[in-house]
């Protein structure tokens, strides 16, 4: 079963869109560039902040596989 939660209260972005996102990146490029267009794409991150440690884990973990 897919893993899916809530990551962002903010602004209701979850996993699965998270994970959605990062489909065309791949883990040879760099985490902090790969942050700002899954911000980009799911507007996560962009309130209070507070989830702002779980996404970057989450592409960690999504892009080493
Ligand atoms: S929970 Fe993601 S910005 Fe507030």
């Amino acid at each position: 079963m897919k893993e899916n939660y809530i990551v962002c209260n903010c602004m209701q972005v979850s996993y699965s869109d998270i994970a959605d996102a990062l489909h065309n990146h791949n883990k040879m490029e760099d985490v902090m560039e790969v942050f700002k267009d899954v911000q980009n794409v799911t507007h996560c991150s962009t309130g209070c902040g507070g989830c702002y440690q779980k996404v970057l884990d989450i592409i960690s973990e999504v892009l080493m596989g």
